[in-house]
């Protein structure tokens, strides 16, 4: 009996990557790989994607992701336009789907959306028929931001399969780590995550992931840390007693980094708080790959632009040498 292998299927949008494939999230990391030296080139341009109008809809403040994106839309040709919720009508009472119609009645292609809403991005997705690639939806996925970690870890250790990567912090608030356990774990990576009990939702374990109470435990366990920004705008009250505190019992200091046996990759997908999850010894060290992470980013979501527009994994390699 012939066995059917599991394709590369991506589909009109990118709204989280629970339930993609390991096929598809390796071709989506594949896929980047030949667009990063474009942003090597003195003329950062090829004509990939060009004739397409893509928005970026950022009803929540960002800095690496929305600039990100823009210079991979600009990057492969594209027109792009910015809105943001205070420059917009969403100020006078307009709804997500009423501004996402307006655009779509300007004959747009894609939505790239950033919103506080868990769930604001397939909700986009199942309305309009552009792609709508997520830019981080509440608390629940931030997909190209788990990809372009992911890149960077393989850039560093050379694979992903059988590495042991911890999740350090505000687990509790964190699309960055849902997004992460979900892909890693697909990879083959052993997931676990770190931080005070009030930061680390009950039930994470149904994730397949393991949990330390210690920092120094999962800095000894880990290849690599991905340590992440306390959500200080989502916590009401009472998660955390004091920053100071935060930083002495779960910061990821120089101090703890050189009393493990080996050198940990430090991954932080920013705005970092340097001195409380992170101290800028480590943030600013030889085993940071903070920087590359947000190199990275471009090519990541050079990527997922392509193969949403119907480039091929594989094809981009050609697709980027046509003359513009
Ligand atoms: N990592 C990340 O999403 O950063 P921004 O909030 O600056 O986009």
């Amino acid at each position: 009996m012939s066995q059917t292998r599991p394709e590369f299927e991506l589909g009109k949008d990118l709204v989280g990557l629970e339930g993609l494939s390991a096929e598809t999230i390796t071709g989506i990391l594949d896929t980047a790989e030949p667009f990063k030296e474009i942003s090597e080139r003195a003329i950062k341009k090829v004509p990939v994607l060009r004739g397409k109008t893509i928005v970026n809809l950022f009803y929540e403040p960002s800095t690496r992701t929305r600039i990100s994106f823009e210079f991979a839309e600009k990057r492969l040709g594209a027109d792009t336009v910015n809105i943001s919720s205070s420059g917009s009508s969403v100020v006078k009472g307009e709804t997500l789907v009423d501004t996402a119609r307006n655009l779509e009645a300007m004959r747009i292609d894609m939505v790239v959306i950033r919103h506080a809403s868990s769930g604001a991005a397939s909700f986009l997705a199942d309305r309009i028929p552009s792609n709508v690639i997520n830019g981080g939806d509440g608390q629940h996925e931030h997909p190209t931001q788990a990809l372009l970690d992911m890149l960077t870890i393989r850039d560093r250790l050379g694979r992903l399969e059988g590495l042991k990567i911890c999740i350090i912090g505000d687990i509790v608030h964190s699309r960055v780590a849902r997004s992460n356990i979900f892909g890693l774990r697909t990879l083959g990576a052993e997931v676990a995550v770190c931080g005070p009990r009030s930061l680390i939702p009950v039930g994470i374990e149904e994730l397949g992931v393991s949990i330390f109470n210690h920092v120094e435990d999962a800095i000894e366990w880990a290849d690599a840390l991905n340590v992440l920004r306390l959500q200080l705008e989502r916590m009401q009250t009472g998660f955390i007693p004091s920053l100071r505190e935060y930083n002495r019992v779960f910061g990821v200091t120089r101090a703890r980094l050189e009393k493990a046996a080996r050198d940990t990759v430090i991954l932080h997908p920013g705005p970092m708080n340097r001195g409380v999850e992170i101290d800028s010894a480590v943030a600013d060290g030889p085993q940071s790959v903070i920087l590359p992470q947000v190199t990275n980013g471009v090519a990541v979501r050079m990527a997922v632009l392509y193969l949403l527009a119907g480039g091929k994994p594989g094809g981009a390699e050609a697709a980027k040498q046509e003359i513009t």
